[in-house]
């Protein structure tokens, strides 16, 4: 357990931020690496060649760190966006016409539309698995693989109300059948360990502005060993072999070989020098917490926000079914459609995702006060 961390942040008094999953608040910290950052662009002959490269290694290095279970930065991508990273999975994976890939409905657009739109282009079918009653996700997709099963693209747990996946089991049964699995962690890593060895994805990433408390626009793409020779989507100049040589850029023949393990992956402009200084200082923070403390630190928080918003008849997924750092607050009438904005215009912020829940999703700089206000702000609105 970690105690309040609120002044690492710069979170006003008087704001209950609950919405980590939407974007996270910088560390003051990240706030600093990304004010010095800009202002080195403006003096650029102080920027070396080595520069390109060094910053974007150490990166590697500590997300693979935080990633944990064997992995190194040979094996880290850098990308924009998770839909990417979707899409660096798509272009090498095999399937075929008659196949399946396996999709969760009300799933975040990054990872569905890639495989519809794939799908379409072989004659493949992307399948929606329909949500469970019982939130047991991990059923309905076991249940669902079968032998035209060429593909799962998951999440460790669902992003509209935290309720988790239970990656191990559902990896084994795919590897049964032959099937590929990648996995979108933008919802869970930073806030949860993540299991690699035993799930052993092919391709898992990670958009870095959630709970990797980084900035917009850089997040990271695991990609397994056995992909390592793909097939990139885009060709820069930087994944080249020899691209530390600026002086011989230009000479092709030489440029036709790729930089090792998952760095082929990289999408162009990888050294981004004004983002990558704040997406490091973010994950050394992270490690120095240390992920499994940042998520049994937020548990507090969620199991007292379930247990009070039982009180007043609001519902969640069970327990045992929940991520330690995610609530969906389920309202047995719907959830009052102007309730996002009447919570911000009391500085409470939480989200309404998917079709029946409030989203809470609070990190270490929440307290129990802040859940003492959301209750009794949501109290106020339905009385
Ligand atoms: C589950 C999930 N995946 C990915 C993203 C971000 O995707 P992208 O980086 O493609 O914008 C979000 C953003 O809300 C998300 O909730």
């Amino acid at each position: 357990m970690l105690p309040p961390q609120r002044h690492l942040f710069d979170i006003p008094e008087g704001v209950s931020y609950l919405n980590c999953a939407y974007m996270s608040p910088l560390l003051k910290r990240v706030t600093a690496a990304g004010q010095r950052a800009v202002a080195r662009k403006a003096h650029p002959w102080e920027i070396t060649a080595a520069d390109f490269f060094s910053e974007v290694e150490r990166a590697r290095r500590l997300f693979a760190t935080l990633l944990g279970g064997g992995a190194g930065p040979g094996d880290v991508a850098i990308v924009p966006a998770l839909s990417y990273a979707m899409s660096v999975a798509c272009a090498n994976i095999p399937l075929t016409r008659g196949q399946s890939v396996l999709l969760l409905d009300e799933e975040f657009p990054s990872v569905i539309l890639p495989w519809q739109e794939r799908a379409r282009e072989v004659g493949a079918t992307a399948v929606l698995l329909p949500r469970p009653e019982d939130d047991d996700w991990t059923r309905v997709i076991l249940d669902a693989i079968d032998q035209r099963t060429a593909v799962a693209a998951l999440p460790a747990l669902h992003w509209t109300d935290g309720a988790l996946i239970d990656l191990p089991r559902v990896a084994t049964r795919l590897r049964e059948v032959g099937a590929a699995l990648v996995v979108d962690a933008t919802q869970s890593l930073g806030a949860m360990p993540f299991p690699l060895a035993d799930v052993q994805p092919d391709f898992l990433a990670a958009a870095g502005y959630k709970w990797l408390l980084g900035p917009y626009s850089l997040g990271f793409l695991y990609v397994a060993p056995r992909h390592q020779q793909g097939r990139p989507i885009e060709h820069n100049w930087i994944i080249r072999a020899g691209s530390e040589d600026f002086t011989s850029l230009s000479n092709y023949e030489r440029a036709l070989e790729l930089r090792p393990g998952a760095r082929r992956f990289d999408v162009g402009e990888t050294s981004n020098f004004a983002l990558m200084p704040m997406a490091i200082a973010a994950l050394e923070q992270l490690l120095e917490w240390g992920v499994a403390s940042v998520g049994e630190t937020i548990r507090v928080l969620t199991d007292a926000l379930v247990r009070r918003a039982a009180e007043i008849g609001l519902d969640a997924v069970p327990a045992a079914r929940r991520a330690p750092h995610y609530v969906g607050l389920r309202f047995p009438r719907g959830v009052p459609p102007d309730l996002p904005q009447r919570l911000a215009a009391d500085r409470i912020y939480a989200s309404v995702r998917g079709r029946s829940a409030l989203r809470v999703t609070p990190h270490v700089y929440n307290t129990a006060a802040d859940i003492d206000r959301l209750i009794g702000a949501i109290g106020s609105v339905r009385s």
